[in-house]
């Protein structure tokens, strides 16, 4: 059998490394292929990751980069389709809902060649969301879904998507946490940085409706405040760092970085008080560890981290961030109850789908 995987972006690597790593278990004699979009490319954001993750050198780089949401899928489009014809796969798998999830499913669809989604059926039901529009495309073509939460499955049945094409098999991105946990644990990184653990704010923001307007002056002012009650450590994601040299302002009492590893990202995730974020992934990577989430955006396609009731979805509004001390003082911290196959044995399932046929 013969298996490309298409990855693109630091989540994509979190999510598709377990799966690699099965599939090449399971199916020693076949081919697996790993194509890199490039769309992720900095060392900080794609080397150090794919490394930590023991993900192998992909065989393919299509260094496609950055550029406008068409640029980027047509040039990975363009790039793809070469790298297809060679390979003949059977099955393209292809994570999550960035732009490269997009770009390949349609190339390989469009070549007949069978798409097999992970992490798929989540809505936010948000049209002006890029990645809602990436979700709905690779749903729609991909022959074999693969689920990691309840809403998922209703979400799919509502749009008529057949029962067969889905597959309930839990959450990727929890089995690369598992697998990683002895380390990450044993990191240390909140001495490292000399914030007190369980006693600090972690803070991720990058989507384009929250940091490429006005929006991330005030945030930028509201953590300046909260760094008042408690140190705020900051990854800055390539994009937001950029969007910051155009505001002019001071960052006092913020420990702002570079993005960070995986290993020390997690280590601070564990270790922290409270997570203010606007990414999918780290709603549910604090669902898992029991960490008060709180997310500053509108929705979220993800309410199984709500229902879970680590993460509070505070709106697009930077002045909310204010209210995280009351609302962590409100709170106990209750021990963390992972959603159903949250159990790090997700990937282990997808390769049973597909090794026995079904995919
Ligand atoms: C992408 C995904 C988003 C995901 C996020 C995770 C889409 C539509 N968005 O957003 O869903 O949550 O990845 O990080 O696919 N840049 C660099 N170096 C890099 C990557 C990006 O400098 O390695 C800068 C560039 O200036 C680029 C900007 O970041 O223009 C945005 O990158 P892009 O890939 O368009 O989207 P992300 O914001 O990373």
């Amino acid at each position: 059998m013969r298996i490309v995987y298409v990855i693109g972006t630091r989540p994509n690597f979190v999510k598709m490394a377990p799966v690699v790593a099965a599939l090449r278990a399971r199916l020693p004699d076949g081919r697996h292929s790993i194509v890199h979009t490039g769309q992720h490319y900095d060392h900080l954001m794609s080397d150090v990751f794919l490394e930590e993750l023991g993900v192998p050198a992909p065989d393919h780089l299509l260094e496609v980069g950055s550029g406008s949401h068409a640029q980027q899928t047509a040039w990975t489009m363009e790039r793809l389709e070469p790298v297809l014809n060679d390979e003949r796969p059977d099955l393209v798998m292809v994570p999550g809902d960035v732009n490269s999830t997009l770009a390949a499913t349609l190339t390989a669809v469009k070549m007949g060649i069978p798409v097999a989604h992970i992490e798929s059926g989540l809505r936010s039901f948000d049209r002006t969301m890029p990645e809602e529009i990436n979700r709905i495309v690779a749903d729609e073509f991909s022959e074999h879904l693969f689920l990691h939460c309840s809403e998922a499955l209703e979400n799919l049945r509502a749009e008529g998507i057949a029962e067969e094409r889905m597959h309930f098999v839990g959450n990727t991105m929890i089995d690369t946490l598992v697998a990683l946990e002895d380390r990450f644990r044993a990191a240390g990184t909140a001495a490292r940085l000399g914030v007190p653990k369980g006693g600090f704010m972690l803070v991720t923001l990058h989507r384009p409706a929250l940091v490429d307007g006005p929006l991330l002056a005030e945030t930028m002012h509201q953590l300046a405040a909260l760094a008042r009650e408690m140190p705020v450590v900051f990854p800055v994601h390539p994009r937001t760092r950029k969007m910051l040299e155009e505001v002019e302002a001071e960052h006092p009492g913020l420990l702002l970085s570079d993005p960070l590893g995986y290993l020390d990202f997690l280590s601070l995730l564990a270790d922290a008080g409270a997570v203010l974020t606007d990414s999918g992934g780290i709603q549910e990577e604090t669902t898992y560890l029991g960490i008060p989430c709180f997310t500053l955006r509108d929705n979220t396609e993800r309410p199984v981290t709500i229902r879970a009731g680590t993460n509070t979805l505070l709106g697009l509004d930077p002045a909310a961030i204010a209210g995280i001390p009351a609302a962590l003082a409100e709170r106990p911290r209750q021990p963390p109850e992972p959603p159903p196959l949250w159990d790090g044995n997700a990937a282990l399932r997808i390769a049973d789908v597909v090794v026995e046929g079904a995919a």
